[in-house]
Formats: structure tokens, C-alpha cells, sequence
């Protein structure tokens, strides 16, 4: 009896297991721009290892670096020349090594950015695709474009690019086109050809033999595109009316280029790879993250379909995509519960607000409410990415025109090129308020530091009592009680423009209160929430709040200040 017992609560405990990944907060790193070791300008592998105890202490379960690979650096490593080889500006092999072993020295995973829908121009596999060398003559989508009525040759079709232009090119020494639905510089693979398929899984194996935990996929979206005709043709996408210029990529609607059936497969056969990884190798889930903003099933379907698991973490980018400065609290709560509503039961739900390409946290939404966001953003059900330097506020820098070095930016005329430009977002960390911010050494960054540097950064706020990284530290811990562990909210209420929900868990009772006006609300917590006490203590709150950490008040009369989140719990 007594054994039956015992086996009946291992089984429970072992169903119920939570696995490492599913309620971390995971941290994006931007390399260039988080920490410089050898005071070139652009930060590095070896910054990052020596950075790593602080993403420790700040709570973070593991960090995806953007990619890290040997690239001409056209998008910023998005453009990638040799998917083995580590870009010198960001160190060796050896240093990457002994990233990862500090890492696991200290219980911090790493993840890669795995860019599979392009190359760079400048790889060995275009190089011979031009030529016609196989086995890498099909690598990349060709064409011989049309000869339009005047006998001229044009592009095959009218896709636009995501970089703005036509998304063909004209290789002069093949004769024919390529696809790229980036900049000129990222070619698209072609993984209609199994070649390439093999080729891509053998890179994957390569980094686990490493020691990755996993990657981050980039614009996955993308991989597809329709499939030729039988005389190896494509068809034009539909004119978007409301874009009229034939330059933008808004132009057209994107039915043959995005969001291709093959690509949800392709996303199932790597997650099959990593699961069959663990069961060769051992050790603990290798997880897959997918980057795709696109509509929200389509993002739910990389989670698997019900047959086959897919994506461990399905970027969830229904707040950054859809809320901004002026969102209500009515706002917010519609795109978490169309997101909590839509995800499959048994998948873990994912937050995202803040990556290298959008603005800062803190200039959407503003700094104010810098606290509020990550309050947000730790509390909801799930995992949760932070971006670099969002954990201490970092704003958005303003770099002129001239001066932008984003593709992105560089291809939009000078009067609108701010809006689109993610330079703002990607200057360099603020360590301190020693020489560029304790980033580097130089004189120069690549991009410039932000003029608040000075006042606004780590050390500074490390030393702080009250400091949004405190807030940030706060939140982290509080991410590992039971009662932030569960699936689901309890219950969720809009009262004017403040949101309040639940978390409970072994015991304990948490409101979080997150008002997005400017106007102070008094609330009366208890009756919105009859299964709390009459007096609630402050966990923790943004830093502008009149309530301090520990203080004990009264849940019936509890001022919601303007632009203020706070966490309480029942005492
Ligand atoms: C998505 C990445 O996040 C972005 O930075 C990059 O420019 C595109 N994919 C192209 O790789």
C-alpha cells in the first residue's frame, strides 16, 4: 500500500515537472553593442563571458545572442558568410568555448540566432551557386526574369522586399536572378532542394555538438516561397491599395512569400532534432525559439499541430506588434487574451516587448513606464524575453540620417527613415559612467551611447535601493514562486485605464495592479478580488510610487497611481 503510495506521488511529481525552460526570462544580447573586451568599438564573446555573473544575479534562465558568425556585417550579422566561423570582430572559436563553459559553470544557458531563410552574397555556398558548382548550383532561388514587351529584362516578379526595392537581383556573372527578401547582400535558400535541408540540420548539429542549448530562428516566416510552375515560374502577389508605392514593401500583400505550409514542417523536423539530440546525448531540452510576426494562428502553429511538437518558445509579439504609447488598459487585456485564448493547453505561453528591431521599451511606451512594462512582462503566465539594457530603462538614442547604419534605414528616404531605423535601439550598453559607458575602451563605439549614460546605468542603479534594476531583480525572483509558475491567469479586470490580475499559488495570493493613465485610481481591491486580505503588502512597484517594498496597506483603499504597476500580496 505504502509503495503504491510512494509510486503514485513520483508519477504525479514527474507529470507535473516543470522543465528548465518554461518559466524563465530569457535575455536577448545584441553583441556589437553589449561589452567590449579588447576596445575596438564593437563588443565581444569575451565581454559577454565576463558579463555573464550579472545576468545571473538579475535572475535571467539563459541568453540568445544575435548572430555571432563570420559576416561582411551588412545587417549586422544577419547577413551570414560561414554558419561555423566566428566573426573576428567578435573573438575564436576558443573564446566562444569558454563562453559556454563559464556559462554552465554557472547554471546560464546560451542560445544562437539561427538564420536559415538567407546567407551573405560573400558565402563560400553563393560564391559556387553563381558559378554553378554543385552540389550548390540549386542553393538559392534563380530565375532568368521576363522580357517585357519592349524586349527588355525585368524581375519575375513584382515581390517586394523586406529592405524596400524589388527582391530580385540581377547576378551578372550567373545571368540570372536571385530572390533576397532582405537587403541585396542575403540571398534566400532555397529549401525546396534537399540539399539544402541536410545542409541546414548539419549546422544545427554542429552548435549542439558545442554546447548551445538551443537557438533562436530568425524571420522563419520567410523560408517558403510559392513553388514554381511547371516552367519555373511565379506568380505576382497582390497590390496592397492602401501602400501605392511599388517600393515599399507594404506594397504588396504577401501570399507567396510568407507563411508557406512547408514552413511549420520544416520548424517540426528541427525540434525533432534537438528532442532526438537529448535522447542521443543526454543532458537537458535543447529549445527552439521562433522569431515570426505574422497573424496570431499563424504564430500559435509553430508550437507543433497537434501531431508534432514544434517551437519550445513561439515568440509572442501581439503586444510589441499591436500596443504603443497611447493602448488602454482594454487594449492590453484584449491582446493577452487573444493570445492566452488561442494557444493550444499543453504549450507555454510566451511575452515579448522589447528586441533589436522596435524601439525601446521605454521610448514606446514611455520611460515612466518603463517599471510597468516589466512588471507586466514578469508576472503573466509563462516565459519572458528581455532585451538588453530594458531591465534599467535604456532609451532609444537618436542618430541622424547620416549617421545610420541600418540597411533598414539606409534604404528609406531621409524623411521618414527615423520610424523604421533600428540604430536607436541597439547603442551600446550602459555599464557605468566611466568612457562610453564602461562598454568600451576606445574612443569611439560603433554606434554612439546614449547621453544619459552618465545617470542612467548599472552600476548606478546596482547601488540604488530604488532603481528600476531592482525593480527588474525583484521581479525575477518573485517569477520563481508557485504561484507565477501556473498556466493561467486567475482572474483579469480592466477597471477605467488600469489592468488587475491574479496569481495564486501554494498559499499565497498576489493582485497585480498595472495603471496605464496618467490619473491616479483608488481602487477597491478586496471587493474586485473577494479571495484576498483586507491589508496586502507591497512587493514591489515602480520606482515613481509613493508605496514602498514591505509596506502593509490597506486593499480596500488602494491608490493605483498614473502610470504606475505594483505587485501586492495578501498578508
Ligand atoms: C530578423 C532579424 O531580427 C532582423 O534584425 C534581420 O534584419 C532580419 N531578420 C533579416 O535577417
Amino acid at each position: 500500500m505504502k509503495i503504491f503510495f510512494l509510486i503514485g506521488i513520483t508519477l504525479i511529481g514527474l507529470t507535473q515537472a516543470k522543465d528548465w525552460w518554461e518559466n524563465g526570462n530569457f535575455y536577448q544580447i545584441y553583441p556589437r553593442s553589449f561589452k567590449d573586451s579588447n576596445g575596438d568599438g564593437v563588443g565581444d564573446l569575451n565581454g559577454i563571458a565576463e558579463k555573464l555573473p550579472y545576468l545571473k544575479e538579475i535572475g535571467i534562465a539563459g541568453a540568445w545572442l544575435s548572430p555571432i558568425f563570420k559576416s561582411p556585417m551588412v545587417d549586422f550579422g544577419y547577413d551570414i558568410a560561414d554558419y561555423r566561423v566566428i566573426h573576428p570582430e567578435f573573438g575564436t572559436m576558443e573564446d566562444f568555448k569558454n563562453l559556454i563553459k563559464k556559462a554552465k559553470e554557472i547554471g546560464m544557458k546560451i542560445f544562437l540566432d539561427f538564420v536559415p531563410n538567407h546567407t551573405s552574397d560573400e558565402s563560400e555556398w553563393f560564391k559556387k551557386s553563381v558559378q554553378r558548382i554543385e552540389p550548390y548550383t540549386d542553393y538559392y532561388i534563380w530565375h532568368d526574369g521576363i522580357i517585357d514587351e519592349n524586349g527588355e529584362r525585368k524581375p519575375p516578379t513584382n515581390w517586394v522586399s523586406a529592405f524596400r526595392y524589388s527582391a530580385w537581383e540581377w547576378n551578372e556573372d550567373r545571368k540570372q536572378y536571385y530572390l533576397h527578401q532582405f537587403a541585396i547582400k542575403q540571398p534566400d535558400l532555397n529549401y525546396r532542394n534537399p540539399k539544402v535541408v541536410t545542409e541546414m540540420k548539419n549546422v544545427i548539429k554542429f552548435w549542439l555538438d558545442i554546447g548551445v542549448d538551443g537557438f533562436r530562428i530568425d524571420a522563419v516566416p520567410y523560408m517558403f516561397e510559392i513553388e514554381a510552375d511547371k516552367n519555373g515560374n511565379y506568380p505576382d502577389e497582390p497590390i496592397n491599395e492602401n501602400c501605392p508605392n511599388p517600393d515599399d514593401n507594404c506594397h504588396t500583400k504577401k501570399i507567396y512569400t510568407q507563411d508557406q505550409i512547408e514552413t511549420y514542417d520544416m520548424i517540426y523536423q528541427w525540434r525533432e532534432l534537438c528532442d532526438e539530440y537529448k535522447k542521443e546525448h543526454g543532458g537537458d531540452t535543447r529549445i527552439l525559439f521562433t522569431e515570426a510576426y505574422t497573424s496570431l494562428e499563424n504564430e500559435i502553429r509553430y508550437y507543433g499541430d497537434g501531431k508534432r511538437n514544434g517551437s519550445h518558445v513561439a515568440f509572442n509579439f501581439e503586444l510589441i506588434s499591436y500596443t504603443n504609447m497611447g493602448s488602454t488598459a482594454a487594449d492590453f487585456n484584449k491582446h493577452i487574451d487573444s493570445w492566452l485564448n488561442k494557444i493550444p493547453k499543453d504549450v507555454i505561453a510566451n511575452w515579448v516587448l522589447g528586441n533589436h528591431d522596435n524601439h525601446r521599451l521605454a521610448s514606446r511606451y514611455g520611460p515612466a513606464r518603463t517599471d510597468l512594462f516589466n512588471i507586466m512582462l514578469n508576472t503573466l503566465p509563462g516565459n519572458a524575453i528581455t532585451y538588453n539594457g530594458e531591465e534599467i530603462g535604456m532609451t532609444d538614442v537618436w542618430i541622424s540620417w547620416e549617421d545610420s547604419v541600418d540597411p533598414q534605414a539606409c534604404n528609406t528616404d531621409p524623411d521618414r527613415y527615423y520610424a523604421v531605423s533600428r540604430d536607436p535601439a541597439r547603442t551600446p550598453f550602459q555599464w557605468d559612467a566611466s568612457n562610453l559607458a564602461g562598454f568600451s575602451s576606445s574612443t569611439n563605439s560603433w554606434l554612439p551611447v546614449a547621453k544619459n549614460y552618465t545617470i542612467n546605468n548599472v552600476l548606478m542603479q546596482s547601488r540604488s535601493p530604488v532603481s528600476h534594476l531592482q525593480v527588474f531583480k525583484k521581479l525575477t525572483k518573485l517569477r520563481q514562486e508557485p504561484a507565477f509558475q501556473t498556466k493561467t491567469l486567475n482572474e483579469k479586470i480592466v477597471h477605467n485605464n488600469v489592468l488587475l490580475y491574479r496569481r495564486e499559488g501554494k498559499g499565497d495570493n498576489y493582485i497585480i495592479v498595472l495603471n496605464f493613465g496618467k490619473n491616479s485610481e483608488t481602487i477597491n481591491l478586496k471587493e474586485k478580488f473577494p479571495s484576498i486580505t483586507n491589508k496586502v503588502e507591497i512587493i514591489t512597484t515602480s520606482i515613481q510610487s509613493k508605496y514602498t517594498d514591505g509596506e502593509i496597506v490597506d486593499a480596500t483603499k488602494f491608490v493605483a497611481e498614473g502610470e504606475v504597476g505594483t505587485v501586492v500580496v495578501s498578508v
